[in-house]
């Protein structure tokens, strides 16, 4: 497809969309994505290449928070446009070689898609030829248990990513569902949250005057207490 200005128009899936089907062959088997995680919310996060030092930082960390991301309903599905047996033989080389940061003997236990075609990290939007023609940048795609994409995060091949970030962003959307609330900057499981703007002027009068615990620095911005267990009671629920 192109533009008015004969510039080549790449698709990309956005935040709402249905997340664009495939079938791939993986280091776990076969996956037909995104209908074999129904039920899940799954992370779909894309790499530069096997055997290269920001990358194997990432599997590590990823890989040791696995059951941490399950524990919240969430699984992990990587992706690099390099193949199987390169994806088998430096997967193998984490477990059997490195030892970083305090991990070692770091097993992948989830599927790493192999992508030489480029086929699904074009259809997901992360190649991005400004960066490298060759290899597909830093992408995460949070995909929700309906197969909606519900976030998306880029950064380019020489930023390794905050894990940590994409688990506290996997709960914030969690308890935004569970509790029809929204989350402030930073928000952590035990902080305040937002509660939805006030749809008359009589609901807006009654939250400034402190009604239902609720605490308002203006008629738009109104937050109210949920405690940590109660966040975690719900999203760790399974
Ligand atoms: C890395 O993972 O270290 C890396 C990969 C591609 C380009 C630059 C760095």
């Amino acid at each position: 497809m192109e533009n008015n200005e004969n510039q080549v128009v790449i698709a990309m899936p956005r935040i709402g969309d249905k997340a664009p089907s495939f079938k791939a062959v993986t280091t776990q088997g076969p996956i037909n994505f995104p209908e074999d995680y129904k039920g899940s919310w799954v992370i779909l996060f894309s790499h530069p290449a096997d055997f290269t030092p920001v990358c194997t930082s990432e599997f590590m960390t990823f890989a040791s928070m696995e059951e941490k991301f399950a524990k919240a309903n969430c699984k992990l599905v990587g992706l690099s446009v390099d193949g199987l047996y390169s994806h088998i033989a430096w997967l193998r080389t984490i477990k059997e070689k490195i030892e970083y940061k305090g991990m070692k003997n770091v097993e992948v236990n989830f599927p790493l898609i192999e992508d030489i075609t480029m086929e699904v990290a074009k259809k997901y939007g992360m190649m991005m030829p400004g960066e490298s023609n060759t290899k597909a940048v830093r992408a995460v795609f949070f995909v929700d248990p309906k197969g909606i994409i519900r976030a998306i995060i880029y950064y380019p091949l020489s930023l390794g990513r905050n894990f940590d970030e994409l688990y506290r962003a996997v709960v914030a959307m969690q308890a935004a569902d569970a509790f029809s609330i929204a989350t402030p900057a930073d928000w952590r499981p035990g902080d305040d949250v937002i509660v939805p703007t006030a749809g008359s002027c009589g609901v807006a009068k009654e939250r400034m005057e402190n009604k239902e615990g609720i605490k308002c620095y203006d008629w738009f911005f109104c937050t109210k207490q949920i405690s940590k267990e109660a966040i975690e009671k719900e999203i760790l629920k399974k």
